[in-house]
């Protein structure tokens, strides 16, 4: 009788834990993105298919929404191509943390709407959607009718103009802007281990709520085991 409610006890906690996984990956919630609709515009360009699946998952569209809200500077944003991400190395986008990979779509917007003959105007380093305090930013050339943006890592160049209004302009890069902070060679970027950054209380709690979440399996799968040895 005990046994067999510790088993159906544990084997409802198993179900709840599978309920409660499902449930900490849901549908990305409809995006009202203000003005215009970027989202749309991206996937009727085509081959652009790798940002918008990073761009969703990061839940940075949510942000440009919020951003252009809160800002009446509008936005830029750097649009690398399919071809651009296959490109990078392998492992480039499966080793950064959650975080990082935040920062690396954010990276790709820049907080100014920017017409494309307003390149030349813009004074370096220009802020980028993740930067504050001195990081996360990268300069801006132009020679003639090329914009050249570097990172420090590598550089991009336009390569086409999107979409264009007053508020929202979307241009597309060749290469993916890797962010001299992420990328930077080095012992600190070798494997980017979950480095407790002082400044993000968030990703901490989360991540020991992973914890948490894998010792109540552990523990469920130590009573199912005690049982079944019983
Ligand atoms: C862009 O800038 C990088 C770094 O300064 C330079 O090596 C590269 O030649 C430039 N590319 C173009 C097309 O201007
Ligand atoms: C931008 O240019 C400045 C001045 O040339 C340089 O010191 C800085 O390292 C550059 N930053 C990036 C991200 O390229």
């Amino acid at each position: 009788m005990m046994k067999q409610f510790l088993f159906s006890f544990s084997l409802f906690l198993f179900f709840l834990h599978l309920t409660k996984t499902l449930a900490l990956s849901p549908a990305a919630p409809p995006s009202p993105i203000g003005p215009a609709n970027i989202m749309k515009i991206l996937e009727k360009a085509g081959d652009f298919t790798t940002f918008i699946r990073l761009i969703k998952a990061t839940h940075v569209d949510i942000q440009l929404s919020s951003q252009l809200k809160s800002s009446s500077d509008g936005i830029t944003i750097l649009v690398p191509s399919d071809t651009a991400f296959s490109s990078l190395k392998a492992d480039s986008l499966n080793s950064l943390a959650d975080k990082e990979k935040v920062e690396l779509v954010q990276f790709h917007v820049l907080t100014q709407f920017l017409l494309f003959s307003q390149f030349d105007t813009v004074s370096n380093p220009v802020m980028t959607l993740a930067g504050s305090g001195g990081k996360l930013l990268l300069n801006i050339t132009v020679t003639g009718n090329v914009v050249n943006i570097t990172t420090g890592i590598d550089y991009a160049t336009i390569s086409d103009t999107i979409y264009s209004d007053n508020q929202v302009a979307i241009y597309q890069i060749d290469k993916v802007l890797l962010p001299f902070d992420l990328f930077a060679p080095g012992p600190a970027s070798a494997k980017p281990a979950e480095s407790p950054d002082n400044d993000v209380p968030k990703d901490v709690s989360k991540s020991s709520s992973l914890v948490l979440h894998y010792s109540i399996v552990l523990f469920e799968v130590g009573i199912v085991a005690v049982i079944v040895s019983l």
